[in-house]
């Protein structure tokens, strides 16, 4: 393989919203690829606008330079304006240049991945949380709710989002297709051992997918969002250092400012692996809330609507009112030990394609 091949078989282990890798390859010459990005806002509930799609180009756009610094490269990137906003895509080109040190984070790309399990509780020394800060660079800033009243308010924020996600009947064809059954590894879906459930609520998850009638009957009869919401985001949500927000200096409205604040995340995200922590991202409040902003029912359920309108009254209460349209990732953080089942990566040859 030649250097760019390299460079983008290791940028492909960037994290995107539950691993649908909207990335595909083309290789013009030994220094020029395109990307050609998608979205998945057609089937994909929590894809509003494309957003969560365009928050993961720019985790790889950031991966790639990163991963190009190793190799003495450094990279443009220029998306082409005159394709749709479905289809985000970006001409990267490397350049060799005289003293391009490797980046530090380099070492983080292949070991980050997501821990959705419980974290200890003890707090982030004062240098993780100002390398954090830094790696957003100037133009984005992190917010920080670390105390247990913090946390807590954070924990029935995440428990009352979690309730809307199991009772939507559009999340329900998302929740079937992304999750891979009986795995500890997946290549392009989550593997259930990754989630964060016991054994017992794994097998009963398991019988409930097969229709969203078993699961309607279960959430309206059988309390079954009990178990799954006390386990995947109460508890995590307590046990925690600190729940961050990633707070744009502006209102992101267009693809190249959630392009941009995915390059930040990427940042810090790598910046926390490098600095021996654990992350998940809790990403859906901040879909509901610009579901609500926008005015864009979601559902067909009716009583989804009220439901996300106060989760959005909490967001804004929870981060401040100012915050709130400006956040564009939020997640926990802490010590931990690294899961041991995670999402693995279409190999590079399935994400390469032909000119045309
Ligand atoms: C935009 C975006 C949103 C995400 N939202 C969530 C989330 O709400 N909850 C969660 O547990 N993981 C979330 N993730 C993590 C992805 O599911 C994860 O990165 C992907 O499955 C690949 O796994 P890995 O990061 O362990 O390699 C999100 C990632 C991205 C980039």
């Amino acid at each position: 393989m030649g250097a760019l091949a390299d460079i983008l078989d290791f940028a492909r282990w960037a994290p995107s919203g539950d691993n649908t890798q909207p990335w595909r390859f083309e290789l013009v010459g030994p220094e020029h690829a395109v990307i050609h990005g998608f979205d998945t806002r057609d089937h994909c509930v929590y894809d509003f606008s494309g957003r969560a799609s365009q928050v993961s180009l720019g985790a790889l756009l950031e991966t790639i330079t990163i991963a190009a610094s190793g190799s003495g490269f450094v990279v443009s990137v220029q998306r082409r304006m005159h394709l749709p906003d479905t289809r985000p895509t970006f001409d990267v080109h490397l350049q060799a240049g005289a003293g391009v040190r490797a980046d530090p984070l380099m070492d983080s790309i292949r070991v980050r991945s997501v821990q959705r399990r419980p974290l200890s509780t003890r707090p982030l020394r004062a240098e993780q949380k100002s390398a954090l800060e830094a790696a957003v660079g100037p133009d984005h800033s992190v917010l920080w709710l670390e105390c247990f009243a913090d946390r807590l308010r954070m924990a029935r924020l995440l428990f009352a989002n979690a309730q809307i996600r199991l009772t939507m009947p559009e999340a329900y064809p998302v929740h079937r297709d992304i999750i891979e059954w009986g795995a500890r590894f997946s290549e392009d879906r989550i593997p259930d051992q990754a989630l964060g459930l016991d054994p017992v609520t794994t097998r009963a998850m398991r019988w409930a997918m097969q229709s969203w009638g078993r699961v309607d009957f279960l959430n309206r009869f059988m309390a079954g969002t009990l178990a799954p919401r006390i386990q995947l985001d109460l508890i995590p949500a307590l046990a925690c250092a600190a729940h961050f927000v990633i707070v744009a200096r502006d209102e992101p409205q267009a693809v190249e400012h959630f392009v941009a604040g995915g390059r930040k995340v990427q940042r810090f995200w790598l910046t926390a692996t490098h600095h021996g922590l654990q992350l998940q991202p809790a990403y859906t409040p901040l879909v509901f809330a610009a579901y609500v902003r926008a005015g864009v029912r979601f559902s067909v359920a009716p009583a989804l609507w009220g439901q996300a309108v106060q989760l959005t009254a909490r967001l804004q209460e929870t981060i401040g009112v100012e915050h709130a349209g400006r956040a564009i990732f939020m997640g926990r953080l802490g010590f931990g030990s690294a899961a041991r089942a995670r999402s693995l990566r279409l190999p590079l040859d399935k994400l390469l394609v032909r000119a045309g």
